[in-house]
């Protein structure tokens, strides 16, 4: 249905395509036959995912004549460790996988984030083909190459920037998806439809979760203009620069509220808090009208219900401890964090100048809302 091409400076040999299309998880032995990628398929998935689509998808490419093994993780952010990736790469040793085959990353963010570490590690790296199967996965991580896995000190610290031959969307996989998981997706939509000129945010606006969950086809163009932003950041700056840095909006403290919460609040709901802090934070420092605030605002908890997790943060105590963590964040350079800052709705900006009176300051707006 549409093939979105992402292309780096140096020439076609690291380009690949994200092909999304309905069923595209019936047609993927026919692609990989077409594409030889590799001799065989080492498909790499969660406890959850593998009922759901692993196996089926095992024994289609074995009726097609490719070999292939399923490993198994249990489902969930706690798992993506060391530890995990370690136990993965200690069984395809076992099945003597060599550099001729190839993964596939047939999950959440979480599958795709670390089987993409054990790709690029894995005898000094292996292919991998990304096949996203929650709408987080399929707008964000599964297109752009970062990896990695959570260590004790933060969200991320260890990965590779690692990109896949190609990125398989099948958006009717998301008729399984639990609703907590679409509220995920729709906290990076909105990201999105903030940090550059597209018509997402009209669109979010027009429409609710619900109904977009039954139209299949706005969904689907999404999904398209999601992935057609992300294509274009990432082909522009690979290894985050600068430009890519963007698409943290709202990263910084939503990573350092994971790691608060000890990763029982998802990925998708930390971002969407972290995006209404920063906003606040840019009020108050005269970067962003209070208009703009109250409409992007009005968009997160229209489609991300944080109500649980921001009741237990807003006390000084919390705010210490937040900043604290972000201190390890991967944005830190030269001692300085760094944040996407809203001017306005489409426009971000890049800053390292805030300081930790600054976030403090931002404790009573959120008491009196
Ligand atoms: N690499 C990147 O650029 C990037 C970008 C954004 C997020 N991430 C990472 O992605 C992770 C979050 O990803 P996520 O939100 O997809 O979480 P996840 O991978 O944990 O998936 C969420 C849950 O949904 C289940 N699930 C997956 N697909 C399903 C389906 N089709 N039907 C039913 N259940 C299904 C999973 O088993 C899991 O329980 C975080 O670790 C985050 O850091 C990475
Ligand atoms: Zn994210």
């Amino acid at each position: 249905m549409a093939t979105i091409q992402v292309r780096f400076n140096e020439g076609a040999s690291r380009d690949y395509k994200i092909e999304i299309k309905p069923n595209l998880i019936k047609e993927i032995p026919a692609y990989l036959k077409k594409h030889q990628f590799a001799d065989r398929y080492v498909i790499i998935t969660d406890s959850k995912v593998s009922k759901l689509y692993g196996q089926s998808l095992q024994k289609n490419l074995t009726a097609s004549g490719i070999k292939s093994f399923l490993l198994t993780f249990p489902a969930g952010e706690k798992q993506k460790t060391l530890s995990t990736a370690e136990k993965l790469i200690n069984k395809m040793l076992k099945l003597q996988i060599s550099r001729s085959d190839a993964i596939i990353a047939l999950g959440g963010g979480v599958v795709g984030d670390l089987a993409g570490f054990v790709a690029s590690t894995y005898m000094r790296g292996i292919r991998v083909i990304q096949a996203p199967t929650t709408l987080l996965a399929m707008v964000d991580a599964s297109i752009g190459g970062k990896t990695g896995v959570n260590v004790d000190a933060g969200k991320n610290l260890l990965g590779t920037f690692y990109q896949p031959q190609a990125v398989l969307i099948d958006p009717n996989m998301l008729k399984t998806l639990p609703s907590d998981e679409w509220e995920n997706g729709f906290a990076e939509i909105i990201k999105y439809s903030i940090i550059t000129k597209s018509p997402l945010f009209r669109l979010l606006n027009g429409h609710s979760l619900a109904e977009l969950k039954t139209k299949k086809n706005l969904l689907n163009k999404i999904i398209i203009q999601c992935c057609q932003i992300k294509a274009s950041i990432i082909s522009k700056d690979e290894t985050e620069n600068e430009l890519r840095m963007v698409l943290n909006y709202g990263h910084t403290i939503g990573h350092a509220l994971e790691k608060y919460f000890n990763y029982s609040i998802s990925h998708g709901k930390a971002v969407a808090i972290g995006m209404k802090f920063i906003n606040s934070m840019a009020v108050n420092l005269d970067q962003l009208n209070k208009n703009d605030q109250n409409r992007i605002q009005k968009l997160i908890s229209k489609y991300v219900n944080t109500s649980k997790f921001e009741q237990k943060i807003h006390t000084k105590k919390v705010y210490q401890k937040i900043w604290h963590y972000m201190q390890n964040d991967k944005k830190v350079r030269k001692s300085k964090i760094y944040f996407i800052v809203p001017k306005s709705i489409g426009h971000v900006d890049i800053q390292n100048t805030i300081t930790k009176q600054n976030f403090l300051d931002v404790l009573p707006s959120f008491i009196n809302e």
